[in-house]
């Protein structure tokens, strides 16, 4: 019997069960039977929770790369592995087949190899979403290199900061990148960020949009004429199960971005098994996930999830507004797109436009359709379901995490049956559990709890780069012997979960992961600030919008405060990137703040919200008299 995939909703009990009984065996099995490995391994699995130490596929030796392509050669060589749209609709667009990728692949793996990158070395990949990105990503993956995409909207010093933290070596950028009407100069940005990396040593760099750039004297090189010399012949690094593939950050309530370490055989075991199972995915079928490369769910479902299993994946270069508001419909036909994976804050955006965008496209090649990075609203849910699925595709709600390296809890597609706003139940391997304030489980249905994992399961991040007690300390150490999560989630009468979004400092703005540390430590960069805080509230299209508070060092500078709010828009857009600008701004002469010093954010939060009702226990906080004077002056 296989476990590879789930046929009916029986089936799913079935592979829970055993998943959780004798979870050695049911992923041994799926590992066994579905990749190529160059050698077995030792163990299944290995781990130790209050270390936060978790191995598995122990000792044995596999490529990323060649599982992705090389297996696939002999029968899907001239299959499309990538489709690549691009921003400008009247561009043509790209079929590139295994064989072309495996060339392309192998190629840029020996550029990499000439210029100095060998095995465990750091490669910061900041390019649009172009055919290169998922090659370079790949090429990495065939010589060991450790990639870190770092998503191409992010600002000059947000880039340092990463670039800084995992020492990369090398960085590969383009000279600039199209989105919808605008140009974005990418190499810009990267020779801003560089004046402080001392690691990279060389820089390659991609012609995408033709803008003049400055090439910097023995460290940037073109990257096309290099490929043309390049062979096409290249020997993929015999990796172990737990060597890092590679890191992505992800921001933390507290402090720099958290770098989360991805390994290779799990991660490559997870995404494959979650990516087949939650949308049926079939062989001929034609799969577009709109996320960004430079998130998790563009290396796990753009990417790595659907070229282990031989698909056709859609790279997508544009916006969904361009060149007007039909573009991902227009998509959808073009290609006979089958799956098609976005997020709740594009599907608001689009279901407030004119109906008509999406009326006029064929959308009947649609089997599932799958939403994901934050709690779809019903209303949404509802406009996703009759509009674009047409009431005959089951909508997807995936709930997981960077942390989590691919889907923990959703509906698998014609196995589950769905329900508005509930990412239902947790795929086979996965063990939540909800918690109460006292760390103690909350058993039984209809109950409500903070969220945790209580079993490893192949796709977890492994460590934070260079600081695992952090990692220990913000997973582990909440809810000893289980993974918590961060999210709060409710458990229905049925045992069905429905995520009730963060529970910590994170707010999730159009489903971008915010911390709040970062942008405040921006705003407290601007001279005339001298302390914030930042708190989210609800908004129609993306979820969350912020709500900045801040004390200026001079309370009598009324006037220019229209010019400030600009201002200090503008250092966040500088330092964080422009995702993170605040909607609203309220000046006040302090902050309330419990005797430890902590701002009290909860107060904070409810009157952004404009609920001035019960404020829950303030005998804590220093100054309680602050309260009224924020709440009156609300903005
Ligand atoms: C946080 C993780 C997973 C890839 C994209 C985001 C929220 C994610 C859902 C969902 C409700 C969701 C959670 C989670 N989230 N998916 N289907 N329903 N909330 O990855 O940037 O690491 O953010 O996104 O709050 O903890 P991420």
């Amino acid at each position: 019997m296989s476990y590879y995939k789930i046929q009916n909703f029986e089936q799913y009990f079935k592979h829970y069960n055993k998943s959780v009984r004798e979870p050695r065996k049911f992923w041994g099995k799926i590992a066994e039977e579905n990749f190529t490995w160059y050698q077995q391994w030792d163990k299944v699995v290995e781990f130790d929770m209050a270390e936060a130490e978790i191995k598995w596929f122990t000792e044995a030796k596999v490529n990323m790369a060649k599982n992705c392509i090389d297996r696939h050669l002999n029968k899907r060589g001239e299959k499309t592995a990538i489709i690549f749209e691009p921003n400008n609709p009247n561009e043509e667009a790209l079929h590139i087949s295994y064989n072309v990728l495996h060339q392309r692949v192998c190629k840029m793996a020996n550029v990499l190899r000439e210029k100095g990158i060998a095995k465990g070395d750091r490669v910061c990949i900041y390019l649009p979403m172009i055919p290169e990105l998922a090659v370079s990503i790949l090429a990495c993956a065939r010589i060991g290199a450790i990639h870190s995409v770092v998503f191409a909207g992010f600002s000059a010093s947000a880039v340092a900061t990463r670039i800084m933290d995992s020492e990369c070596k090398m960085v590969i950028t383009s000279d600039g990148g199209y989105r919808g009407n605008k140009t974005i100069e990418l190499k810009e940005i990267i020779d801003e960020a560089l004046e402080k990396c001392t690691s990279v040593e060389k820089v390659l760099v991609v012609k995408r949009t033709g803008t003049g750039i400055t090439m910097k004297e023995g460290r940037d090189i073109w990257l096309q004429p290099l490929l043309d010399e390049a062979s096409d012949n290249s020997v993929a690094e015999i990796m172990d199960s737990e060597d890092p593939l590679f890191i992505l950050y992800t921001s933390g309530s507290t402090g720099k971005p958290k770098g989360m370490v991805h390994t290779t055989a799990g991660y490559m075991v997870y995404t494959a098994y979650t990516f087949k199972n939650v949308f049926n995915y079939e062989e001929n079928d034609i799969f577009w996930c709109t996320a960004d490369i430079g998130w998790i769910t563009g290396h796990s479902y753009s990417l790595y999830g659907p070229l282990l299993n031989g698909a056709t994946t859609v790279i997508f270069e544009g916006v969904p507004s361009y060149p007007d508001f039909s573009r991902f419909w227009e998509i959808i036909e073009k290609h006979k797109i089958t799956q098609f994976y976005t997020a709740p804050t594009a599907i608001r955006a689009l279901a407030k436009e004119n109906l008509e965008y999406v009326q006029k496209h064929h959308l009947k090649t649609l089997k599932v359709i799958g939403s994901v990075g934050e709690p779809i609203n019903e209303e949404a849910w509802h406009w996703y379901n009759d509009h674009v699925g047409q009431k005959k595709c089951p909508v997807v709600d995936t709930w997981w995490q960077t942390e989590t390296g691919g889907i923990m809890i959703s509906p698998i597609a014609f196995v589950t049956p769905t329900k508005p706003t509930y990412a239902t139940l947790p795929l086979p391997g996965i063990q939540p559990v909800l918690m109460d304030e006292n760390r103690n489980e909350i058993e039984g249905n209809q109950v409500v709890g903070s969220l945790c994992i209580k079993f490893p399961w192949p796709g977890i991040a492994r460590t934070i780069w260079g600081n695992h007690q952090r990692y220990k300390d913000t997973y582990f150490s909440a809810f000893p012997g289980t993974y918590f999560t961060g999210d709060g989630a409710l458990r229905d009468e049925v045992g069905y979960y429905r995520i009730t979004g963060r529970v910590d400092d994170v707010v999730i703005v159009s489903g971008h992961n915010l911390g709040t540390a970062p942008i405040e430590d921006a705003i407290n960069e601007h001279p005339a600030v001298a302390e914030s805080a930042i708190v989210g509230f609800p908004h129609d299209i993306k979820g969350n919008a912020l709500y900045g508070y801040v004390i200026l060092k001079e309370t009598g500078e009324i006037r220019k405060k229209e010019n400030l709010f600009k201002e200090i828009n503008q250092y966040i857009s500088d330092h964080v990137g422009p995702i993170a600008k605040l909607d609203k701004i309220q000046f006040v002469s302090g902050l309330p703040k419990t005797r430890s010093g902590k701002i009290m954010r909860r107060i904070l939060r409810k009157i952004a919200e404009g609920d001035f009702s019960n404020f829950g226990d303030t005998s804590t906080l220093l100054n309680p008299e602050i309260v009224d004077e924020i709440k009156d002056n609300k903005v």
